[in-house]
């Protein structure tokens, strides 16, 4: 529990909030990315398991991604790892994560 409170106490001095400490790479993508791409969003559906691991690591830091995201540099650090993490070529593909 001490760990706990001195790990937010330290995030509140780095000028985090709890929820950017607290939201995994799955939570930001499905906020973050299926704020355009979801079914009635300005943008077609997107998951990690469209493209491969290496892909995904070069694509936004290339400027690959065809608009202005409006998404932080640190949650896009989080959700690259994500995107990786479940990349077709990875253990666990992900399809389909944004909800319909
Ligand atoms: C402000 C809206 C917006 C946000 C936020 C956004 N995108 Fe996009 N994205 C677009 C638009 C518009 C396109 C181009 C149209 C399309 O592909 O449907 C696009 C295209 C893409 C493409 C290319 C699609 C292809 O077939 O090659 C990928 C990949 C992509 N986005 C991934 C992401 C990921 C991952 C995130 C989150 C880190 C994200 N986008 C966040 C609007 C957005």
């Amino acid at each position: 529990m001490k760990k706990v409170l001195i790990f937010f106490m330290a995030a509140s001095l780095m000028g985090l909030t709890a929820s950017e400490v607290m939201a995994g790479g799955d939570t930001l993508f499905i906020q973050k990315c299926g704020n355009c791409h979801k079914s009635g969003g300005q943008a077609a559906a997107v998951n990690p398991a469209d493209k491969a691991g290496r892909i995904w690591q070069k694509y936004f830091k290339r400027g690959r991604h065809p608009v202005e995201m409006g998404i932080s540099d640190g949650d896009l650090e989080t959700i690259i790892s994500y995107l990786v993490d479940h990349a077709a070529d990875s253990d666990q593909p992900a399809e389909a994560v944004i909800p319909k």
